[in-house]
């Protein structure tokens, strides 16, 4: 196995770092490795934030450890630059949220394997979200069009010992080849099993039995799914369409609460 390939292989989310700090070589090599992502029309349609005050990473995220990057889709130099050039530019809609997503996505990844090559761990968190959208973009000074705070890396040393590898599907309804397999009931059978499976755990907790609950999925489904998740709200999905809305990426649509 190449040296890549091991990286890419031990790779998980640490959620407890050390006192720890990340040199400004390393975390140079990390957003530079950032940047070499592929991206939509060569725009490079994000932005990153480094944090390095632990207070302010709380407040934004709920995490902490040596420093955070918060990625944001961003069209705002965009609108700069055509502003200055005397072009109509402000063609933000639900495709450039979409494929800035994309251009950010790629970038946090790369940075997330860049720093794992270094020994330095991460989490990548949607905290931003649960900590409230409004406190990132008064927290980070975000321009109020076209930028929006998509992903947070926290970067650091892991003061997890010998954390296990979490599990993964990777069976056929995972990878198709050459068309679409549907899942069949047998299928299903088994998917639901793999995930009662306590030896390789794929989710998120280990007790749904002690929770009175027959599977995982059941446990995904009605309490996680159920409570936690920012869609499951009001509120959280109204703010998250508002937001959306202000910044100009919900242009064209149609959709009302
Ligand atoms: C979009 C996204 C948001 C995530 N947000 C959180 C989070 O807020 N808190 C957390 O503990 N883990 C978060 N994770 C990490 C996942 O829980 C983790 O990747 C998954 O459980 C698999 O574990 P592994 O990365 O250690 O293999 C997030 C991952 C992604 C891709």
């Amino acid at each position: 196995m190449n040296e890549v390939i091991k990286t890419i292989n031990n790779l998980r989310s640490i959620r407890k770092f050390s006192e720890e700090i990340i040199n400004d070589d390393k975390l140079k090599i990390i957003l530079n490795s950032a940047i070499r992502a592929a991206n939509a029309s060569s725009m490079q349609s994000y932005s990153m934030i480094v944090v390095k005050e632990r207070e302010i990473m709380k407040s934004l995220t709920g995490y902490t450890g040596s420093v955070a990057i918060v990625y944001c889709v961003d069209y705002f130099r965009y609108l700069k630059l055509a502003e200055y050039l005397d072009h109509s530019y402000d063609v933000f809609d639900i495709i450039s949220f979409i494929t800035g997503t994309i251009d950010t996505i790629l970038a946090a990844q790369t940075s997330v394997i860049a720093a794992k090559s270094m020994d330095i761990d991460s989490l990548i968190t949607n905290g931003v979200n649960r900590m409230g959208l409004d406190n990132a973009f008064e927290i980070l000074n975000l321009p109020e069009k076209g930028c929006f705070p998509l992903i947070t890396v926290i970067f650091g040393y892991s003061n997890e010992k010998s954390k296990k590898k979490h599990g993964r599907l990777n069976d056929s309804s995972i990878i198709h080849y050459n068309k679409y397999s549907k899942l069949t009931e047998e299928n299903i059978r088994t998917l639901v099993e793999t995930y009662n499976n306590y030896d390789n755990p794929l989710g998120l907790i280990n007790n749904w039995e002690e929770l009175g609950l027959k599977n995982y999925l059941d446990w995904l489904f009605t309490r996680w799914l159920g409570s936690n998740n920012l869609n499951s709200t009001n509120d959280g999905l109204k703010s998250f369409y508002d937001i959306l809305k202000k910044i100009g990426f919900l242009k064209y649509s149609n959709f009302k609460m």
